[in-house]
């Protein structure tokens, strides 16, 4: 609850998209992934699901002896294909909207009814002829309202849209679902689209996930497989336009929506336009989480004690990273007299030690440093002598520090001092 308590804060009526392929509904951990958005839903997030069908119209289309026949990721929809498209997308979409009413029934939040929203929210043109084959009625988003998706939410509504649309000529178009998703969450500049894979997410060479990726590093990224390709594919058109988080997990985990919205390091993989971690100079907003970082190191003597009064006075010296909105690292520099400074308070969360932080806090410093004329920078600390001898700073004495300095060392805390030339 304690890692999760400033995720609750920052997901509350933020808008998020989350696309369900349909044969998400014939899986095991279906009601488990229902229950978890019904939960996010209770946490204040404006929830709007996007669904697929595409097993579910393989399905009719057998029983009902069609043909399919696909021009790359695309169906071509002809008139039986459109009468199974119909059944295949009503019957999924009254299937989700049964079980997000029974899971929000049973949720504690008993009392507080579901209402699931649906609409004339999307209108389609068609796809028109590719490749020298005609798609027919499958169709491409032609525009979304906006305002009346916004109108459903601010009402406390949950927007379940499936991938049937109307032309202004009035027919049905059948649209590719995952688009669909992507659609939407750039029209409505949500702040996360969350795509639920079937593949275990983007992994590397060795399998494991990567947890974090700009569009940069996506747009780079090979994969073989053709399903995560599509899956890349649309994460970055959404970053493209204006989505600010695009997360890709695999939804066979159980569990795996929480684990990626409301723990710091996630479970699956990100895709954002701005680097995960970013080293910035701090804002009194960023009190409570230096606080938060620094007190067990100042309990256990390897800072000195900071009262909240004395930090929010000096937060302009300080510098920190800050990942998915939490403070795990933090370090400050003083200006001290003749063009000296100090390297003061450097401390990295316990959880991320030996992954560079405190190197990049460093060198931020040493840049603000040079940046300000200083010319030599002093460092007092009583843990850490050997991770700043590597760092290129040498031994010196009490007597080379600047004499204010001099007359305000603490001689019970005994620190070393060391200290580097620019
Ligand atoms: C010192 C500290 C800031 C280093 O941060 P970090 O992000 O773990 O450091 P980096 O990833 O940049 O560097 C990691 C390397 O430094 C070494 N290192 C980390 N802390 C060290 C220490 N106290 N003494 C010696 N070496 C240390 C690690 O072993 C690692 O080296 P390796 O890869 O060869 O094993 C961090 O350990 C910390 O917060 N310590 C407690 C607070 C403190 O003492 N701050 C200094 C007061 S000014």
């Amino acid at each position: 609850m304690r890692e999760a308590s400033p995720y609750i804060r920052a997901h509350r009526d933020e808008v998020f998209v989350v696309y369900v392929a349909g044969d998400a509904l014939n899986e095991p951990g279906m009601l488990g992934l229902i229950q978890d958005l019904i939960l996010l839903r209770g946490l204040g997030v404006k929830l709007i699901i996007v669904h697929g069908a595409r097993a579910q119209i393989d399905e009719k289309a057998k029983e009902s002896d069609v043909r399919q026949a696909f021009i790359g990721d695309l169906r071509v929809t002809d008139e039986p294909t459109l009468a199974c498209v119909k059944a295949a997308v009503a019957a999924v979409r009254l299937e989700l909207e049964a079980r997000l009413v029974q899971c929000a029934l049973d949720a504690p939040r008993r009392g507080s009814a579901l209402t699931v929203a649906g609409g004339t929210f999307i209108t389609a043109r068609p796809a028109g002829i590719v490749g020298g084959v005609d798609l027919h009625f499958t169709g491409e988003v032609r525009h979304i309202d906006r305002n009346a998706i916004e109108r459903r939410l601010a009402c406390d509504e949950l927007v379940l849209v499936s991938p049937l649309a109307y032309s202004p000529t009035g027919e049905v178009f059948n649209l590719n679902s995952l688009d669909l998703a992507c659609a939407v969450a750039c029209e409505l500049g949500a702040s996360k689209l969350i795509l639920m894979m079937d593949p275990p997410g983007i992994v590397d060479n060795d399998g494991n996930v990567m947890r974090h990726l700009t569009v940069g590093d996506a747009s780079e990224f090979g994969t073989a497989d053709p399903v995560v390709t599509r899956y890349l594919e649309c994460a970055l058109r959404a970053c493209r336009f204006g989505v600010g988080r695009v997360h890709l997990v695999d939804r066979s985990i159980e569990g795996v929506l929480i684990d990626e919205l409301y723990t710091r390091d996630g479970i699956g993989t990100l895709i954002s336009n701005t680097p995960f971690d970013q080293i910035r100079q701090a804002t009194i907003e960023d009190v409570g989480g230096i606080l938060a970082l620094i007190g067990p190191l100042e309990r256990d003597g390897s800072l000195v004690k900071r009262s909240r009064e004395k930090l929010e006075i000096e937060i302009e010296h300080f510098s920190v990273v800050v990942r998915e909105g939490v403070v795990v690292a933090c370090g400050a520099l003083y200006p001290l007299e003749s063009k000296f400074g100090e390297i003061a308070c450097i401390a990295v969360h316990s959880d991320y030690r030996g992954a560079g932080f405190g190197k990049l806090v460093l060198d931020t410093l040493e840049r603000r440093a040079t940046e300000a004329g200083v010319r030599r920078l002093f460092v007092l600390t009583t843990k850490a002598l050997h991770w700043f001898l590597e760092n290129n700073y040498a031994r010196a004495e009490m007597s080379d520090l600047p004499i204010e300095r001099q007359a305000m060392y603490n001689f019970q805390r005994n620190a070393i001092v060391l200290s580097k030339r620019l």
